[in-house]
């Protein structure tokens, strides 16, 4: 027996003949791949009714999360055939970050691949021969496979019984950061140690709402100064309906109430190195600034900083005094902001839209943003315009993340 391991391949590869049949079919899959999703989802929910209370409802409504769905299994199949397609591996992760603090199980693997293959088989109908059902199988349960791999070291890593993915904690403080902007302090209600979240992570928050539904959200920690309590910083929704979940936290949720909430999950946050960093945001997106900073202070007081951030107006824009206060630890470090609406006594802001043509940074910066997918499509385009290399630009998305290089070619 030899001592040397046959090398691994790099990724999971499909059997050639799938792979030639998923060369000739990637087309009419992405083509249809919404409609499929869609499908998937109508009809996996419509037998599992509740499985609902993992789903954002939202989500569901817009089409967000079909969208997002279809999306990663078209650019997972790509990515099999073609030896030059992004890496995958930040989507992966990004899922299954996701997954984790849902609980989602290996089981649930089968039934999702049941009703996935049977959407394909319903949309492209006649066109599925069994040569094409067999091989988007194959596709699916590699990326199931390397979800589930993923997921159940992300799960033994956190000390996360699958199964048992939420824990209790008390509502220690409210804090009215401005208008629409609630930050909630967090205590662990089952007397176990807090988690140690990374700066940028998340958590998801499961709340029972008035109309006897269960709802889970993801809100980022909002900072990391406490190793005993947990901070969210939660923005209510003010375009459309008013959303659920925010309005419930910021309305109905008082001192003393418990909330059941996941571990941390999430890859956004403070890259290694010691490159100078802009962090631009917008709206709701400050709460991912607070714990940054907090790191920075801690680590690396001499990196340098440029902090950007736009919203509606001064009194929007939650959090400022914290992060000033916090960021006077750094030693070299800028602010600037631009409101839509600008008081009248503010000398210093800019009005309007951010505008990073007005900033100084350099090519060798990397950039981190947060807020709406129009503001992170800005900020990317500014950055590349100054030469900025794309894989030093990094971004939160507040949704699911319809928008990852390796999912969208536009
Ligand atoms: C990784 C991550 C981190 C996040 N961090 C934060 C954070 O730190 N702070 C924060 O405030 N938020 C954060 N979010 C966003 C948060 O999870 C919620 O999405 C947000 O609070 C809105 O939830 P909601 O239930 O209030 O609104 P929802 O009820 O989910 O509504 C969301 C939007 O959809 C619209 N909508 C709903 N139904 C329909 C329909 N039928 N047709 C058309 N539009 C519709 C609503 O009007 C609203 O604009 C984060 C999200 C992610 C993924
Ligand atoms: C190969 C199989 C799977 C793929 C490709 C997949 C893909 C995705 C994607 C792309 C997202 C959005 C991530 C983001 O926010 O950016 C997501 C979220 C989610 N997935 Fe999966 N998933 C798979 C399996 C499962 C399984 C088995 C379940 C269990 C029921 C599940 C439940 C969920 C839930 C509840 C969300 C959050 C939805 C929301 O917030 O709107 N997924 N998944």
């Amino acid at each position: 027996m030899s001592l040397t391991a046959p090398p691994r391949p790099a990724h999971p590869a499909l059997s050639p003949a799938a792979e030639s049949v998923v060369r000739a079919t990637a087309g009419v899959v992405a083509e249809h791949s919404e409609q499929i999703s869609a499908r998937f989802y109508e009809s996996m929910l419509g037998e599992r009714p509740e499985l609902w209370r993992l789903f954002n409802r939202a989500n569901q409504e817009t089409g967000e999360q079909s969208r997002a769905l279809a999306a990663s299994v078209v650019a997972y199949a790509v990515q099999l055939i073609d030896p030059d397609a992004p890496s995958f591996d930040p989507v992966l992760r990004r899922i299954a970050g996701k997954h984790i603090t849902l609980g989602i199980t290996p089981e649930q693997y089968t039934l999702v691949g049941r009703h996935l293959l049977g959407a394909v088989a319903d949309i492209l109908g006649a066109a599925t021969t069994p040569a094409i059902a067999a091989a988007w199988d194959e596709v699916y349960w590699l990326f199931a496979t390397q979800l589930i791999a993923t997921e159940a070291r992300l799960y033994a890593a956190a000390g996360i019984d699958p199964h048992n993915p939420l824990r209790p904690y008390r509502v220690v403080r409210r804090t009215q950061e401005s208008p629409g902007t609630v930050s909630l302090v967090l205590e662990p209600a089952d007397g176990a140690p807090l988690p140690a979240p990374a700066a940028g992570q998340y958590v998801t928050v499961f709340v029972d709402l008035a109309d006897g539904t269960r709802q889970p959200r993801q809100y980022s920690v909002s900072s990391l100064a406490s190793d005993t309590r947990l901070q969210i910083t939660v923005a209510q929704v003010r375009n459309g309906p008013p959303g659920q979940v925010s309005t419930h936290l910021q309305d109905s949720v008082a001192v003393g109430d418990i909330l059941e909430v996941s571990g941390p999950a999430g890859d956004f946050g403070v890259p290694a190195g010691v490159g100078p960093l802009l962090i631009a945001t917008a709206g709701a997106g400050i709460t991912t600034v607070l714990p940054l900073v907090e790191h920075l202070a801690r680590t690396q007081p001499d990196r340098p900083l440029t902090l950007a951030h736009a919203d509606r107006s001064r009194s929007d824009h939650a959090l400022r005094g914290e992060i000033a206060t916090t960021a006077k630890a750094l030693d070299d470090v800028v602010s600037h902001s631009w409101y839509e609406i600008l008081d009248a006594d503010d000398p210093t802001s800019n009005v309007g839209l951010m505008d990073l043509e007005l900033i100084d940074f350099t090519a060798d910066t990397h950039v981190l943003s947060c807020g709406p997918l129009p503001f992170l499509r800005a900020v990317r385009l500014a950055a590349l315009g100054r030469g900025v290399p794309p894989e030093r630009i990094s971004y939160e998305v507040f949704g699911p993340d319809l928008w990852s290089p390796a999912t969208v070619t536009a």
